[in-house]
């Protein structure tokens, strides 16, 4: 389950209720999956073929439907970042540059884990996901991606559209 860091005073949130409250609060859209219905040879594995990449979006099909028509989502992918990826360094340098989004940006945790550092309404927040986590960063709210100490993570992108999803790296 994800938990919270608030970088101003390093206070940590673990309880789930509080997790939810907070992420309300800035309108970050928050759900948790059920991996457990995963192939075990699809968990914790960071190099999918394209056919485990569908099969990733065909297990948890109804969850993506369910939320792709609550909020506009057309499309899907699965990424997956590891050691193993060509310029990982160079990737988490690009991503760790702070930015928004004219969509919403959606990330479902599958294997590893993802950090979403965003900024709240009072101070900028961490979101660690680990697997069955899903986060939406709304539009125009500023944030960057990274990982943590593990380096590795697969997860599902789900879009609007890839034009919504292009990183404005200066603020407005
Ligand atoms: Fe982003």
């Amino acid at each position: 389950m994800a938990y919270l860091i608030l970088q101003s005073t390093q206070e940590r949130i673990e309880n789930q209720q509080d997790i939810k409250n907070y992420l309300e609060n800035n309108n970050v859209i928050y759900e948790h999956w059920d991996t457990s219905r995963l192939p075990e040879h699809l968990q914790e594995n960071y190099a999918l073929t394209d056919e485990d990449k569908q099969r990733i979006l065909d297990a948890f099909e109804p969850e993506i439907k369910a939320i792709s028509e609550r909020r506009g989502y057309q499309a899907s992918d699965v990424i997956s970042l590891s050691e193993t990826t060509p310029d990982l360094d160079q990737l988490l340098n690009n991503f760790q540059r702070e930015h928004h989004h004219t969509d919403d940006e959606v990330r479902f945790v599958v294997s590893g884990n993802g950090v979403f550092v965003i900024q709240g309404q009072e101070q900028f927040f961490e979101v660690h996901l680990t697997p069955g986590d899903l986060i939406s960063v709304p539009p125009n709210v500023r944030h960057y991606f990274t990982l943590d100490t593990s380096r590795k993570v697969v997860a599902v992108r789900i879009f609007v559209d890839e034009a919504g999803w292009v990183p404005v790296y200066d603020k407005e």
